[in-house]
């Protein structure tokens, strides 16, 4: 949720540290602070931008070579300047920076209180710092130890930064649950949340596990257990570029990962379609595939985007592989005390690999004896650490909030996975199977098609830009993508829309309409195309608007609705990957129109990690 940044080594810090904030901040984005050590600790934080925070220190000394800082999404306490972390201890000896939620800090924070530590702010990671200064100065152990001993009595998820002022030339980290790497250079050590502030220094990293502590001097790191039990560190190498993590010259990262979908789905099959397209090779999936084939029962999970990219995922499992499927948000999954058999298979859908719920939900799946698969797009997050198996999607960074290529590149592992399970199971003859592979490889170019139609998208915005309300209508696979579309419009432009069974339409939402409501109506020509053609006429016939995703050359449609759009046609199980594209180019255009911060909206953040 929040970013976290950390340095010790020979380089001015202040400029790593606002440049690491930059790279974090669509993690969270209500404060930004800093903390360095330059002979004392200097902290400087705010309410707003990490912009804010440098505008802030202006004519303030900023130098050292040791520091930490975080730029936050607020779980407890407003966004203000008090809130902001690092937090400083009551006694001024240790400085922190946390991402996670302290669950007991109400009862830490009432025992604090009767000790007479009066606190400043509002926030769980405050009480945290105090903690550690009270044991700190009540047991006379070193910083280590009290960090150790505080750590050991919380609950909750942390990733945690802390510089000790008696112990200045060291960085103490630690992270339960929330994300943490740490960047191995030489004489030197970076910290962050995510590896995107590091890439440009070093390639070697090192992903914390949960309750590992690590001790950073310039020049030495130690990992523990927070047992005091001494780790060997596994190093492993980025494969990230810093080019990744730029806009490319595209106004927001959004557009810029909308249109990299012709790519990163040609770089989620790449290497897993033989040359010849007769085959699909899944590696991570290998020694697994048969207990997949004999699965009765599939559950996936996820959130958000995810859980849509799951939706159309049960379609597929059950259209192709018949096998029963059930998809489950992971906050109602991991608390429904849910009926997990060790015969079934759980599939995690997670882009970034650290949303709380989503990985919760695997642990329980795990202990429950269950397979357990993940569908990923961040090398080394959380999730698949803690997965059986799995398939990275490749991508590449996200870094708008809004999920777009993510989406289209976890429908095509879901897609290859039915597949391949389906042919398997001899479900599907050596014709079908290579007819989907080849139909798959086309895929990238029918989607530049249709992001060549951009100016299209931008004229239809126009004029809605200004409308409350939106309705999406879809049917079989694109029912998700309908959802996924008033999704995308709720979370950057703030109008209030909704996705829906077209057919479910006339059991409540038809009450909504009138000729102030836009209705996108996605009617590509498939089994279902009369039924949804009639949907159109119950929209028409209350006055609303229809804006109707067709197929290529459909004319029928062109009388009915008010605005056509046209995608290449394809088999209905790949219609979600064209489908979807107008939707994410139609709510970028609105947004954009409605002067919104597309790639930071309000009250968002890139990664979930507390519940
Ligand atoms: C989608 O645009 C949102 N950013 C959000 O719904 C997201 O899909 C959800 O938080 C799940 O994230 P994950 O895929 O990283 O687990």
């Amino acid at each position: 949720m929040c970013g976290i940044v950390g340095y010790i080594g020979y380089r001015d810090v202040f400029p790593l540290l606002i440049n690491g904030l930059k790279r974090l901040e669509y993690r969270g984005y209500d404060s930004a602070g800093i903390a360095i050590w330059d002979g004392k600790v200097r902290v400087y934080k705010c309410r707003g931008k990490v912009s804010d925070l440098e505008k802030s220190v202006e004519g303030h000394p900023v130098s050292g070579k040791i520091g930490i800082g975080h730029t936050r999404w607020a779980t407890h306490g407003e966004p203000n300047d008090v809130n902001a972390h690092p937090h400083s201890s009551f006694g001024g000896k240790f400085v922190l920076i946390h991402n996670g939620i302290i669950e007991n800090y109400a009862l830490l924070k009432e025992r604090l209180e009767r000790k007479g530590i009066v606190f400043k702010s509002e926030t769980d990671s405050e009480v945290l710092v105090n903690f550690i200064e009270y044991i700190y100065q009540k047991g006379g152990v070193s910083a280590e130890m009290a960090v150790r001993l505080a750590l050991s009595k919380v609950e909750g998820a942390y990733g945690v930064v802390i510089l000790c002022t008696d112990e200045p030339d060291k960085l103490i980290a630690a992270r339960k649950g929330s994300p943490l790497v740490i960047g191995v250079g030489n004489d030197e050590y970076f910290l962050a949340s995510d590896a995107t502030p590091i890439v440009e220094f070093t390639k070697s990293v090192i992903y914390l596990n949960d309750y590992n502590i690590a001790i950073i001097t310039r020049n030495e790191m130690k990992i523990k257990t927070l047992g005091n039990v001494s780790l060997i560190p596994v190093i492993q190498q980025l494969d990230l570029d810093l080019g990744e993590i730029d806009k490319g010259g595209y106004d927001h990262f959004m557009l810029k990962e909308i249109f990299e979908q012709p790519r990163s789905i040609l770089d989620t099959f790449r290497g897993r379609v033989t040359s010849d397209k007769s085959d699909l090779r899944l590696g991570g999936l290998y020694s697994i595939i048969p207990r997949l084939v004999e699965a009765k029962n599939i559950i996936i999970i996820g959130c958000g985007t995810s859980w849509h990219a799951g939706l159309v995922g049960e379609y597929l499992f059950e259209d192709l592989a018949r096998i029963s499927v059930e998809v489950e948000y992971a906050s109602e999954f991991r608390y429904r005390n849910p009926i997990i058999g060790k015969d079934d298979v759980v599939i995690a859908i997670s882009q970034s690999g650290e949303t709380a719920d989503t990985l919760a939900a695997v642990k329980l799946a795990r202990e429950a004896g269950a397979l357990v698969l993940g569908i990923c797009n961040v090398v080394g997050s959380s999730i698949p650490r803690e997965t059986d198996g799995g398939v990275y999607t490749h991508a590449g960074p996200e870094i708008g909030v809004a999920s777009t290529k993510a989406f289209t590149a976890q429908v095509t592992v879901l897609a290859m996975m039915a597949i391949l399970v389906a042919h398997k199971k001899n479900l599907i003859s050596q014709e079908q199977y290579k007819h989907y592979i080849t139909e798959l490889t086309a895929i990238p170019d029918k989607i530049c098609r249709i992001l060549a139609q951009d100016n299209e998208f931008k004229k239809i915005a126009k004029l809605y830009k200004g409308v409350n309300n939106f309705l999406y209508l879809g049917r079989g696979y694109l029912f998700p993508v309908a959802l996924e579309g008033a999704l995308k419009l709720k979370e950057i432009s703030y109008i209030h829309a909704e996705g829906y069974p077209a057919a479910e339409m006339k059991h409540g939402p038809i009450a909504l309409i009138d000729h102030n409501m836009p209705v996108v109506v996605l009617a590509i020509q498939d089994h279902s195309y009369d039924k949804i053609v009639s949907n159109i006429q119950e929209v028409k016939a209350r006055k609303g608007v229809v804006i109707a995703i067709v197929t290529e050359g459909d004319t029928n449609i062109r009388e009915l609705a008010g605005h056509i759009l046209e995608i290449p046609a394809t088999d209905a199980i790949f219609s979600p990957l064209l489908a979807v594209i107008p939707l994410q180019l139609l709510s970028y255009h609105i947004a954009v129109m409605r002067g919104c911060n597309v790639d930071q909206p309000r009250n968002l953040a890139k990664s979930v990690t507390v519940e």
